[in-house]
């Protein structure tokens, strides 16, 4: 599905008019290629270490396992091209750079200079975040975050969106009948529901019930308490900025029912007390997709939401206020694409960069 992105934005930002293409895919060798290839119009074989060898540059979102596997491999057969994938594998190893270059443009560069060639995109709610506050961050301003996530069924991946379709299509199904009546009770049709997300709803990809529900829980669980989800906010936004010194970034990551927009509830503890007007300011010159939402009701709920933000580059910035804390407390929900700044963009930029 993000290869799907990944093409789809790439064919917008006319990324092949500067590269000879060879499409490889891990199931269907000898299939054909997309009418964009120039060159070999069947499909390759993406096990082939050989064919993988003749590329200069090897962009790819077939995930982890093809990572672990492949990778490898090819640097083993002297491989000295420039890997860019989507997938954690290698993203905190020594010799990778997490890339999200509105945010770290100077890391990326530093990186290219001394001859990395490995650039890896980040996790998508920690590049939706720096997409959205990372001039508080580029600023120094930031003692820590807390940063409780609201993430969409796409993080899991296509299967999982059906999957919360299917269910949302069960739980509408069980009370249909009583719906249509305008007279028949809601805590009769309540019942119902709760018995349809128990014991109907589809959990084979969530492994349990999302339609009409939550799952406070993502990816696997690590000694300390924490999400593997959880773990990766400090580690990745530290290492994607180059801090000297560590900004602590920690909290609960929740699965929710959108589809593909992960929302960021944080709570931003600043060195100093700083003015709002001037935060907005700060947070605006992020970069050019900021899209700040005042703090205001109607404005926020018609555009600080998946539906409003779904499907474009914008990231989404709002609610932001001080908090009862203290003067030094902000608060801030950001909204992004997870498919799209999560996950497909910062990588065909870095195609775009390498090839500057
Ligand atoms: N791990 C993320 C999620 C998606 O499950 O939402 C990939 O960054």
């Amino acid at each position: 599905m993000v290869g799907s992105v990944l093409m789809q934005r790439m064919q917008e930002e006319g990324d092949f008019d500067h590269i000879e293409p060879v499409f490889f895919s891990t199931s269907n060798k000898g299939g054909k290629a997309p009418a964009l290839a120039k060159n070999e119009t069947t499909l390759q074989d993406a096990n082939d270490i050989e064919a993988l060898k003749k590329c200069e540059i090897i962009i790819t979102c077939q995930g982890g396992d093809y990572t672990t596997e492949i990778f490898p491999k090819l640097r083993a057969a002297g491989w000295d091209g420039y890997w860019i994938d989507a997938a954690s594998t290698l993203r905190m190893k020594d010799d990778a750079v997490i890339v999200l270059d509105p945010v770290n443009l100077n890391v990326i560069e530093d990186a290219l200079g001394k001859g990395v060639k490995n650039y890896i995109g980040g996790n998508c709610t920690n590049s939706i975040l720096l997409m959205g506050v990372g001039g508080l961050f580029r600023e120094g301003l930031v003692d820590w975050v807390s940063s409780m996530t609201y993430q969409a069924a796409s993080g899991g991946g296509a299967n999982h969106m059906r999957e919360l379709l299917a269910g949302m299509g069960v739980v509408h199904g069980a009370v249909a009948s009583e719906l249509a009546t305008p007279s028949s009770a809601i805590l009769d049709i309540d019942r119902k529901v709760a018995q349809a997300i128990r014991q109907d709803v589809p959990t084979e990809f969530f492994g349990a019930p999302l339609a009409g529900g939550l799952i406070p829980w993502i990816d696997a669980q690590l000694d300390n308490g924490q999400s593997k989800e959880e773990w990766k906010g400090q580690a990745e936004v530290n290492k994607i900025l180059g801090t000297a010194q560590t900004i602590p970034v920690d909290g609960l990551c929740v699965r929710i029912g959108a589809m593909r927009c992960h929302s960021l509830a944080l709570t931003i503890k600043l060195k100093k007390d700083v003015p709002l007007d001037e935060v907005e300011s700060i947070i605006r010159s992020g970069n050019q997709w900021v899209k700040w939402v005042p703090n205001e009701r109607a404005v926020t709920v018609k555009e600080l939401t998946p539906a409003a933000i779904t499907g474009g580059l914008d990231i989404g910035v709002g609610r932001v206020r001080k908090l009862n804390q203290g003067p030094e407390y902000v608060s801030a929900f950001v909204i992004g694409d997870q498919l799209l700044w999560g996950a497909a963009e910062p990588l065909r930029r870095m195609l775009r960069i390498i090839l500057a």
